[in-house]
Formats: C-alpha cells, sequence, structure tokens
C-alpha cells in the first residue's frame, strides 16, 4: 500500500523507477525507561509496526532531489553544501544523516528519494529517528557503506544532534534499528548492549492512545532537563567522587545523602532516573517471567515518577492513564516517550479491547474536546531493505 504510493509519486516525480531500493524503518513505543537514555541508563522500548518508507535512487552528480508524501512537498539540495534549514523541516532529517555520513569519511553521491510513512508525526512515537534510520539503511545500501547497524544508529543520532539541533538520546535510532517482531529491547544505555526480551504478553495486547496535543515544550524543557541532571550528577561527584560519572551511577541512598545540597527541582529530576533505572530492570524480568501484572504496576509507577518528578507529563496524559487504569482488564499504563503531550502505552486484556476503546474515546473526549487515536501494535521489525522489485 504505502509502496504502491511510492511508486506512484516517483514516477510522477521522477519517472521510471529502474534501479531504486526501498528502505523501511519502524516508529517505536518505549514499554519503560523514560529519560534514562542520556543518563547512561536503561530503556526497554518495541519497535512498532508503523513504518517509514522510503525509494531512493543513486544519482551520477551530487544532486539530492527529496518528496515528501506526507507533506506534498519537494526539495532540491546539494551534497556539497547540506546545510540545516536550507528546505523545510522534514528534509533537514534526511540531509542530516548524508552530512554526517559524509562527515565520517563515507564517499556518496547525489540520489533522488520518495519519503512517506504512517508513523504519526509529532505524537513521540519516533516518526523523526524511522526517518533518520530509514534515510541511513538506504543510503549504506546504495552506495555500499561499510556500516554496521550500532554505527548506523549511533550516526543517525549525531545527525539529529548536530543537523537538527535536537539534544536527544540513543534510544529511538536503536528500536527503529534493532526491533525485532515480538520482542522487546533491552538497552543498556552506557555499554550499548542489546539484549532481546521475548515479549510474553500472552492474552494482552500493546495499545497506544495518542492524546492528540502536540508536543511544542518537548525540544526546551528536554533540554533543561537534561541540563538539570548534569547539575544533579556535578552535585552528587562532589560529595560521592569520582565513581558517580551519571546518574546511572547514584543510588537511592547516595541520593538521599546528598539531598540537602541540590534545590529541590534538581533532587526531584535524579529520583526519577535512581528509580527509573530498577524499575525497568524488574520490567524485564516481569516479562520474561511473564508476569504482566507486576509489569503494569511498573509502567504506573514509571509515570507516577514522570508526572510528579520528572514534571514531563500533561493533564492530557495524566487523564488518559487514569481512565486505562479505570477501565477493565488493564495491567497497567504510563506516558511514552519525551512527554509534554504525545501518547500512552497501556497493557490491555485482549477480549476487553473494543471496550477500551470505546471508553477511552468518549470519556476523554467528554473531558478534553478531543478525540484520541488508538492504535493496537505488536512489536514489530527493524529497519531493513525491502526487496519490492
Ligand atoms: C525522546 C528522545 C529519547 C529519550 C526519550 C525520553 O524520545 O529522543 O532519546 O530521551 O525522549 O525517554
Amino acid at each position: 500500500m504505502m509502496i504502491q504510493q511510492l511508486l506512484d509519486r516517483w514516477k510522477v516525480e521522477f519517472g521510471e523507477v529502474w534501479g531504486a531500493k526501498v528502505g523501511r524503518a519502524p516508529g517505536r513505543v518505549n514499554l519503560i525507561g523514560e529519560h534514562t537514555d542520556y543518563n547512561d541508563g536503561f530503556v526497554l522500548p518495541c519497535a512498532i509496526e508503523p513504518a517509514v518508507w522510503i525509494l531512493a535512487r543513486a544519482r551520477e552528480d551530487t544532486t539530492i532531489r527529496l518528496v515528501s508524501l506526507n507533506y506534498n512537498e519537494r526539495h532540491e539540495s546539494d551534497l556539497g553544501d547540506l546545510r540545516r534549514g536550507t528546505g523545510s523541516s522534514w528534509s533537514d532529517y534526511l540531509l542530516g544523516v548524508a552530512s554526517v555520513f559524509q562527515q565520517e569519511g563515507y564517499a556518496l553521491y547525489g540520489w533522488d528519494a520518495v519519503i512517506g510513512g504512517d508513523v504519526p508525526l509529532g505524537a513521540g512515537l519516533s516518526s523523526s529517528a524511522a526517518v533518520e534510520v530509514a534515510t541511513g539503511t538506504v543510503l549504506r545500501e546504495m552506495f555500499h557503506l561499510p556500516l554496521e547497524d550500532r554505527q548506523l544508529a549511533l550516526l543517525c543520532q549525531r545527525a539529529e544532534n548536530t543537523f537538527v539541533g535536537v539534544q536527544c538520546g540513543i534510544m529511538d535510532q536503536f528500536a527503529c534499528t534493532f526491533g525485532k517482531v515480538d520482542h522487546a529491547l533491552f538497552l543498556d544505555c552506557r555499554s550499548l548492549e542489546t539484549r532481546q526480551i521475548p515479549a510474553n504478553l500472552t492474552t494482552m495486547e500493546i495499545v497506544i492512545c495518542d492524546s492528540k496535543v502536540e508536543r511544542n515544550l518537548s525540544g526546551s524543557e528536554y533540554n533543561i532537563r537534561r541540563a538539570q541532571c548534569q547539575d544533579g550528577v556535578r552535585v552528587l561527584r562532589v560529595k560521592l567522587g569520582e565513581r558517580i560519572r551519571a546518574l546511572r551511577d547514584v543510588s537511592i541512598e547516595d541520593l538521599e545523602m546528598c539531598k540537602d545540597s541540590m534545590s529541590d527541582a534538581v533532587y526531584r529530576r535524579c529520583r526519577h532516573i535512581v528509580t527509573e533505572n530498577p524499575r525497568v530492570l524488574l520490567a524485564v524480568k516481569a516479562l520474561e517471567t511473564g508476569d504482566l501484572r507486576e509489569f503494569g504496576r511498573l509502567m504506573v509507577e514509571s509515570h507516577q515518577s514522570l508526572r510528579d518528578n520528572y514534571e514531563v507529563s500533561c493533564p492530557e496524559l495524566d487523564l488518559l492513564v487514569d481512565l486505562a487504569m479505570e477501565c477493565p482488564g488493564v495491567a497497567g499504563s504510563r506516558m511514552t516517550g519525551a512527554g509534554f503531550g504525545g501518547c500512552t502505552v497501556s497493557l490491555v486484556e485482549r477480549s476487553a479491547i473494543e471496550e477500551f476503546r470505546a471508553n477511552m474515546t468518549s470519556r476523554y473526549a467528554t473531558k478534553t474536546g478531543r478525540e484520541p487515536e488508538i492504535h493496537v501494535t505488536r512489536p514489530g521489525s527493524g529497519a531493513a531493505i525491502v526487496d519490492v522489485f
């Protein structure tokens, strides 16, 4: 379906499709471990079924011609002059990846591409990482770049940090790259070791509720949270010594001991991270043993901490979580992603999903005047070149 749309548009824009490649990278939902990635901590996301697709073909010159189906726009650049903001914001994600590849010494030519997908935009499901990783995947294929998956994910993150200018951590690009059907991805964001955890959901499903609140504050507030975590680390290092390299190295006892040396806000930011990391480890254990009640309990605890300590939730996300927890058959629910809008993720009994959908839609709409968008998903596969011809 998506491929057909890409092909149709290609024909209109560029003519013959001969020799083109197709790359695909999924969105992601984070099950637990929020804002821990840039604190050297643990995360447990999974790839989802909605994805970004890119149809691309190398050129023999240095021109880059990009077409976005979602924005219905066209952009043209030159490899020798890749700068942020020279096009529209969507094209920055693609050009950023090319720019970072070039900085790393990989030789590229220009290319033509049509990109499109069904990952909801700006909803906290990593449409940006999906665009970056899909682009990286297809560039690697077209130009025969000797790049391993891990390096590809890291370069995509660098593109977002340095070219697009968002100081994101590594979770999203890893989830898009390494996602595996019916598995959650446990990632140690310090060592970058990954473990595929079979998502033993038995009779339950992962349900994503989009609050339809745009994440307006997310950029600036995200960077403020990062800075507050660093402030905390500085104080903790003075008190506890060099063994503290990041909040990953801090126990709750350590933190309590130093509480009076930091502002209340910094203390609560640290408290979230220091309690969230052990929750991820417990959640992995719960998933491995099929204890979904426990998994759900940890999700709710995580949400409360994001709401009260990290202060990245918003009334609509809190409402979605409260409403979900009142529905029958729900093991747990929490906001997912950076926060300030976007989505919640819930674990819901399969047999209760229709009731959940109806209940959530009408009660959320009554209270907020907004229609939530509800997606039932299973953990999907990571980025790949798709053989369509
Ligand atoms: C965004 C960032 C990630 C991560 C989450 C919060 O999605 O891109 O790196 O920090 O927020 O967990």
